[in-house]
């Protein structure tokens, strides 16, 4: 049977800016699968008769092939994704070990390829399909420390632009979101293993201080809605004007 709503899938959808994508989709009438690795924080989210748990690591392609396999057969349709799942990785040219740029890579851009390939057929069958990818502001500008993760935004960004015209004319919109600095649980994991607060991260935005999820949350929903339609192979930046200057 097909679901009579639209459906969709959020990855990372336990914490931060997954958390608050999988509320605001909620709110907007859809049917939400929400995909993460974290069981634990994902029972955490509130009980919803749309909102499905799914545990799972979007780095394991075939347990990420037999989620969205799962969803099909459960609703015969998939109409918005959101891949939001992510990790940090700070450490200097010189630190960074092969084994953890390969999981960066893995989770941060090899995840989004391969949730783009498996969700695109379901997408263009929807007739008015919208993948979203969150990326970051320093996938569009060089930061020190930052060269796993940098490498693997700016991969996401440019992923998203060929995806977009690969199905520019099969009804499916390909968009990024790059946000700056958000106060998350990730947030504040880095801040203090570096010895920072979360109020130091706001320091160096014009804005004065950092998002809250909700605030990317509106820009994913926005792209993933129909009032997007026009919008394809796009990054959306939402970084209070870091990237401005
Ligand atoms: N917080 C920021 O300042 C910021 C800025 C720019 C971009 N981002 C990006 O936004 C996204 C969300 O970040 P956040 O700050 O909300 O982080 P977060 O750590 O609060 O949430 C990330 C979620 O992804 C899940 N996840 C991580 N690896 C996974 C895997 N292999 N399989 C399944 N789930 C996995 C985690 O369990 C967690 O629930 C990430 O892609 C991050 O790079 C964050």
């Amino acid at each position: 049977m097909t679901s009579p709503k639209p459906v969709s899938l959020v990855t990372g959808g336990a914490s931060g800016i997954g958390a608050a994508t999988v509320l605001a989709l909620v709110e907007k009438g859809y049917v939400v699968y929400a995909l993460d690795r974290d069981a634990a924080m994902l029972d955490v989210l509130p009980d919803c008769p749309d909102l499905h748990r799914v545990a799972v690591d979007v780095a394991d392609e075939a347990a990420l092939r037999e989620a969205v396999s799962k969803l099909k057969a459960r609703e015969g349709r998939l109409d918005a994704v959101a891949a939001v799942a992510g990790i940090g990785l700070t450490a200097s040219l010189e630190e960074t070990r092969p084994d953890d740029w390969d999981q960066v890579q893995r989770v941060n851009l090899r995840a989004i390829y391969l949730l783009g390939q498996m969700t695109a057929p379901l997408l263009e069958a929807s007739g008015r399909g919208s993948f979203v990818a969150v990326a970051s502001e320093l996938g569009t500008v060089g930061h020190v420390g930052l060269a796993a993760y940098g490498a693997a935004k700016a991969g996401v960004i440019n992923l998203v632009r060929v995806m977009a015209l690969e199905y520019a004319r099969r009804g499916v919109r390909f968009n990024a979101v790059a946000p700056g600095g958000v106060h998350t649980p990730m947030m504040e994991r880095e801040q203090k293993r570096l010895g920072l607060t979360v109020d130091d991260a706001a320091h160096n935005i014009p804005m004065g201080r950092l998002a809250q999820p909700a605030e990317i949350a509106s820009v994913i929903a926005f792209l993933l809605g129909k009032d997007a339609s026009f919008v394809t192979g796009a990054t959306w930046v939402a970084d209070g004007g870091y990237t401005a200057g």
